[in-house]
């Protein structure tokens, strides 16, 4: 696999204290910002970098997805979102980003039996859904059967054998649909609905959720192409909080199902991948489209812990490209659907046209992100709210383990270590019990 780094000079840093100079090497990749090697920085300068939310630190290389947040751009392995959303499936991306390129007919195919006969999950695991009570949140019923899964595979835990890896891969893909399935079928009180290995991915999904045993389920081709889209949108989406998360569990060799458990964690927040339920709720708070002033006046006020959800990126500093697809999906689905009116799209629509008026947004460059719209297709397809950000991890299982097997293959895996700048107290003596205040 071609690595496009090269050596583009250096950066001298100056400590104006000492009058000390330090030359530091940059290297550039195929596209985006130079970067400015630091790892002897400590070394040579005894100083840390200081950049608490990573907001300028490249955490480190990789061949998968590229952002360009400036341009609302979004590719992987070169190919561009809005290409792959409309001429490949959701598996073909999946086999993209795994293994570097679009496959061919005999390795899609090949792919596709190998994701299709790893949906089954081990019986056993029926047993920790009745742990859980049937009103807890789906995303927490995912952290704790995802984290368990490493406890049924014990022939596919050692990182350092690429078979291994690889089958730790397709079982995870293929694994945490049928498991997101289960968890919404346990929260609903249905039973279980056992894969079916005549359907692709996305009518499998689709299948596992909404089907019953009672009676056929014919599956809705516009439904089922919309879900595949949705699966593609959330894939992968370089270094964001919850595949950091997954690279950092990852370093200290902890098992792949352990790190796919890390990463539905920090998935789950709020200003993660929690926002596409956040945004249901908020458009459904606002009620009205002449209560949207009053949204949009609190999502500015400082004072107010309100934010617009669904608006605003730390890359994207135009339309994430991936709500501009979703958008479209949207009116395709609740047309299909025979949604014609559906009051919750409207409110959205109006809010983004207001907001993207408004100086406060523009100024601050706060676009529409993927999870917008995203919710509003999920709701008319018939999940309710709290299985959205369960949906976004069924994708981005993708990009996890993609990004997982790409850091355990590169040739010098170091444990993730960062430091600080402490600003606590200073060495002091203890204080016995006695003499306490
Ligand atoms: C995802 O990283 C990824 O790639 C994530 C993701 C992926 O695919 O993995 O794309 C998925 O997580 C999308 C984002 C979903 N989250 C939301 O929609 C929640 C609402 N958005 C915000 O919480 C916020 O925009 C973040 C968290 C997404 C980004 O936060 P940043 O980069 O830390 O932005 P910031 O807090 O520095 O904001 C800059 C300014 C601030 O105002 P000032 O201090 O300059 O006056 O913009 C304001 C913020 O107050 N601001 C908002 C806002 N988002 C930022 N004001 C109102 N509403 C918002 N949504």
């Amino acid at each position: 696999m071609s690595d496009n780094t090269t050596e583009k000079g250096t950066f001298t840093l100056t400590n104006n204290a000492t009058g000390e100079s330090f030359d530091l090497p940059v290297y550039g990749g195929t596209h985006g910002p130079d970067v400015i090697d630091i790892r002897k920085l400590y070394a040579e300068t005894k100083h840390f970098t200081f950049d608490p939310s990573f907001t300028a630190t490249a955490s480190c290389k990789s061949r998968l997805t590229f952002i360009d947040g400036e341009q609302g751009i979004l590719m992987h392995r070169g190919y561009t979102i809005e290409d792959l959303t409309d001429k490949a499936s959701f598996l073909e991306v999946a086999y993209l980003l795994l293994y570097g390129d679009l496959p061919n007919e005999e390795r899609k195919a090949w792919f596709e039996k190998e994701i299709t006969y790893h949906t089954m999950v081990h019986e056993q695991i029926n047993y920790f859904f009745s742990g859980f009570r049937r009103d807890a949140h789906p995303m927490a019923i995912m952290c704790g059967v995802i984290g368990g899964l490493s406890a049924f595979y014990h022939d596919s835990l050692d990182i350092n054998c690429p078979e291994q890896r690889e089958i730790s891969a397709h079982r995870l893909i293929a694994k945490v649909s049928t498991l997101a399935a289960m968890t919404y079928k346990y929260t609903i009180g249905q039973p279980f609905m056992y894969p079916r290995n005549d359907l692709n991915f996305a009518e499998n999904f689709l299948y596992m959720c909404f089907g019953v045993p009672a009676e056929p389920y014919v599956v809705n081709p516009v439904v089922a192409k919309a879900m595949d889209k949705i699966l593609t949108l959330h894939a992968d989406h370089e270094q964001n909080a919850s595949t950091s998360t997954v690279r950092l569990a990852g370093s200290s060799q902890a098992n792949p199902f352990a790190c796919i458990a890390a990463g539905i964690a920090s998935l789950w927040g709020a200003s993660h991948g929690g926002a596409n339920q956040a945004v249901l709720e908020m458009l459904a708070e606002i009620g009205s489209k002449d209560r949207i002033p009053e949204f949009i006046e609190r999502a500015k006020d400082k004072d107010d812990p309100f934010r617009l959800m669904g608006f605003g990126h730390r890359v994207y500093k135009n339309m994430d490209p991936r709500a501009g697809v979703l958008k479209q999906s949207a009116h395709d689905v609740l047309e299909d659907l025979g949604v014609t009116d559906d009051p919750l799209l409207e409110i959205a629509i109006e809010l983004e046209k207001i907001a993207l008026e408004d100086e406060y947004f523009v100024q601050r460059k706060l676009f529409p992100n993927v999870d917008f719209y995203s919710g509003i297709i999920l709701k008319a397809m018939g999940f309710p709210t709290s299985m959205f950000t369960v949906l976004f991890a069924v994708a981005r299982t993708v990009g996890w383990i993609s990004q997982w097997k790409e850091m355990i293959e590169e040739p010098a895996l170091r444990i993730g270590r960062p430091r600080q700048l402490y600003t606590g107290p200073a060495k002091r003596d203890f204080v016995d019990l006695k003499d306490r205040d």
